[in-house]
């Protein structure tokens, strides 16, 4: 008995200690809710919504519209409105963002900086810049050079439902899109264009689409405690992310070498790989150049997973939304 209130006293004064040390060492972070040892505000984030974006949103009616949360090990600020989002991405130091730092990501860009999504600095601003302008260049968002790619996709498109339809007699929804919206960009990006019944890029789609939809409990314990992520290989989803990381980085740069074998790009190039292979080509000799083989397939990597699944599911929604609401 002596022991148990004895070992109860020592968790208080380990409790009040660690309440003491964790105030000062978070003073200058802006407001949240209280942390727990270990969980941080795990529990309630979870007890507020299972979307975490409805849970900031209720929580930050209480903290503010700029909120410190803590998950697991992992510290991250949450903006929660549209006003302060655009100030804080319009402000000189968001340059410097500081992306996830889960081992799944660090290993999709080889343990570097690379890529759109997931980089920062300087790099990430030339990447991005340098996709923005080039996609531009071949068309990406004018209507004029658009509506030519979209209607032939268009027709193949009808052309495979209509089929699937006489066969089959149903279609499923998701990821009806999937293919012809990366044909879409994927002439701009690569110059490639695919059938709808290509195995190997559908078979990458839904890789691609299983990796984003892994988010059950495991997942969300591992970007919390990344640790596990090592410890468990197969329930915290490891293998299986870094079998679609590398099926994805291996695709991305068998389509960098086709193009390079294969197209007129130093005279006459067609597509981003082209213009990107070019200047690759222009700063061999710089050490210092952003533009290598592995920051192509990272930028091909990221315009497929970014392009692809979030315009794909849009198009799903809408889709079902229109069959369920027929009235509107
Ligand atoms: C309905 C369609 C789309 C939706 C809803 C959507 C949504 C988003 C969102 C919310 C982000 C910010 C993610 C973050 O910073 O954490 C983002 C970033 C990004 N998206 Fe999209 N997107 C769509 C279409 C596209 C398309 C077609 C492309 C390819 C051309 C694309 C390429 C990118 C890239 C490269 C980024 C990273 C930008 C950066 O971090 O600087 N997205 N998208």
């Amino acid at each position: 008995m002596i022991l148990i209130v004895e070992l109860l006293i020592l968790g208080a004064i380990l409790l009040g200690w660690w309440f003491v040390n964790d105030k000062r060492s978070y003073k200058k972070y802006p407001p949240g809710p209280p942390r727990l040892p270990i969980l941080g505000n795990i529990l309630q984030i979870a007890s507020e919504s299972p979307f975490p974006s409805i849970a900031f949103l209720n929580l930050s009616k209480k903290y503010g519209e700029v909120m410190f949360l803590k998950m697991g090990m992992v510290e991250a600020v949450t903006f929660n409105s549209p006003d302060t989002v655009h100030e804080i991405l319009n402000h000189e130091k968001a340059i410097d963002r500081t992306r996830s730092t889960l081992p799944m990501i660090e290993a999709r860009m080889y343990g570097r900086n690379l890529g759109i999504i997931f980089s920062s600095g300087e790099p990430w601003q030339k990447m991005r810049r340098f996709t923005i302008r080039t996609l531009r260049d071949f068309g990406f968002g004018k209507a004029a050079s658009m509506d030519v790619v979209v209607s032939e996709e268009l027709e193949k498109f009808t052309g495979y439902l209509q089929k699937q339809m006489t066969t089959e007699g149903v279609v499923k929804v998701d990821g009806l899109f999937d293919l012809t919206l990366v044909n879409v960009l994927w002439r701009l990006v690569t110059g490639v264009n695919y059938s709808m019944d290509d195995e190997r890029i559908l078979e990458l789609l839904k890789l691609s689409n299983d990796m984003i939809q892994n988010t059950k409990f495991s997942f969300d314990a591992s970007a919390a405690f990344p640790f596990l992520w090592h410890l468990f290989p197969q329930w915290s989803g490891k293998n299986l992310q870094m079998k679609v990381v590398k099926a994805l980085q291996a695709y991305c740069r068998v389509t960098l070498e086709y193009n390079r074998k294969n197209c007129d790009y130093k005279s006459n190039p067609e597509c981003y790989v082209d213009v990107f292979l070019q200047k690759i080509d222009e700063t061999r000799n710089d050490p210092e150049s952003e533009y290598t083989d592995d920051q192509l397939v990272l930028c091909l990597l990221d315009l497929f997973q970014a392009g692809a699944e979030t315009s794909s599911k849009t198009m799903s929604f809408a889709m079902l939304y229109v069959l369920i609401h027929q009235d509107i």
